[in-house]
């Protein structure tokens, strides 16, 4: 039996939930993976971090989260106002990362993911900050010093992107990627297809709950740049930073512009892009992709396309997202899936775990 102590950093949305799921898969995750997973201790930013060495009571913390209790209230725990000192003084053997870390500096994420990885911990994290900055150096770090870092739930959520590119698509050469990263975005865009102008098309999905109130960080594709990073560096190992992606939002697009590309049998889609260029800027060829990666630089773009329909991304409408893979073989891979919510979020988060569990 594989024995997990659990270090959960964000009790909100997706905390909650992969708690909810450790508790009541229990015997389930035992009797299908061997695995049985102790949560240790959790934090949140009002109340701290809270540390039991035998293991919290999830239906104890979740009725003191639901009844609006501190959770120090749970019986026997020792607790830290400030949550860094707490996870260094309480390590266990893996973090589950889920604060609300922004993508400005990462924070707070980036420091428990460093702190953890010191500790000699193995780290999940949904938060796109941390890793869409600094995802390459996370990585080299983790693997030097023989542990994990997965981050499934940062682009596409839970739908499988990520293993999918760095186990099941394992041994190929990825040449390019393109993608539909923000179902807020693409159902403002499925709307405008349908007629709606961009302003009436952002205000149905502010009321149908899709959008922010502040949209800025979806419609100007900021978001998009983000996930575009984290897949810079675990499909191309390489760093980029938000500036070297050309990105334009869809704010000035028009119900004209929609329709002109409706009229040539195109749809305007909101398309996110990774490409390897030779140094003079061609395209790089299947032989030099295998032969050579070094000559080579990685263009990254966000920008709304017209799409003929024959592409595969032309027809995912409404909250859906969608990733085109391309490699020497196979030469293109497509996953479609939803791209937010807490049931996806929080199984990106339980996927990785039991992924690290298996080859830990
Ligand atoms: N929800 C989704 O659909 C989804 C999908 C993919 C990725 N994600 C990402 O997953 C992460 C968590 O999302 P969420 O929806 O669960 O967010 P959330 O509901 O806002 O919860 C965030 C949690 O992090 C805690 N937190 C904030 N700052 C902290 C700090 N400095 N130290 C310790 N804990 C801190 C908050 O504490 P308080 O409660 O005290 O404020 C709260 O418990 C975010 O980065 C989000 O972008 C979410």
């Amino acid at each position: 039996m594989k024995q997990l102590r659990l270090a959960l950093l964000g009790f909100g949305t997706v905390g909650q939930w992969l708690a909810e799921a450790l508790h009541t898969r229990q015997a389930w995750l035992q009797q299908e993976f061997g695995l049985v997973v102790t949560l240790i201790s959790v934090a949140t930013a009002h109340h701290g971090l809270i540390y039991r060495g035998d293991g919290l009571d999830i239906p104890t913390l979740l009725d003191l989260v639901a009844t609006r209790q501190p959770l120090t209230a749970h019986p026997k725990v020792t607790h830290w106002t400030n949550v860094l000192e707490g996870l260094q003084s309480t390590g266990g053997d893996i973090l589950a990362e889920a604060t609300g870390a922004t993508i400005r500096n990462g924070e707070p994420g980036l420091s428990y993911i460093r702190a953890a990885l010191a500790l000699g911990m193995h780290v999940v994290t949904s938060s796109k900050g941390p890793v869409a900055l600094a995802g390459r150096d996370l990585l080299a770090l983790a693997r030097a010093q023989g542990f994990q870092l997965r981050m499934e739930s940062t682009v596409m959520s839970g739908t499988p992107v990520l293993s999918t590119i760095r186990e099941g698509m394992a041994g190929t050469r990825i040449r390019a990627i393109r993608g539909l990263l923000n179902g807020t975005v693409n159902s403002i865009l499925s709307a405008m297809a349908l007629g709606q102008s961009y302003t009436e098309a952002l205000a149905q999905a502010q009321a149908q709950g899709y959008a922010e109130a502040d949209p800025t960080d979806d419609v100007e594709g900021d978001d998009a740049v983000a996930k575009t990073l984290i897949l810079a560096a675990v499909a191309f190992d390489r760093t980029l930073a938000p500036e070297h992606v050309v990105r334009r939002g869809i704010t000035s697009l028009t119900r004209k512009q929609v329709q002109q590309a409706d009229a040539l049998g195109k749809r305007i889609k909101h398309v996110a892009s990774l490409r390897l260029l030779s140094l003079d800027g061609t395209e790089v060829s299947r032989a030099t992709a295998d032969q050579d990666i070094t000559h080579t630089r990685l263009e990254a773009r966000v920008e709304p396309i017209a799409l003929p329909l024959s592409d595969p991304l032309a027809r995912i409408d409404g909250l859906l997202n969608a990733i085109v893979i391309q490699t020497d073989t196979p030469a293109e891979v497509t996953v479609i899936g939803p791209g937010a919510g807490r049931f996806q979020a929080g199984q990106g988060v339980l996927a990785d775990l039991i992924a690290i569990a298996k080859s830990s």
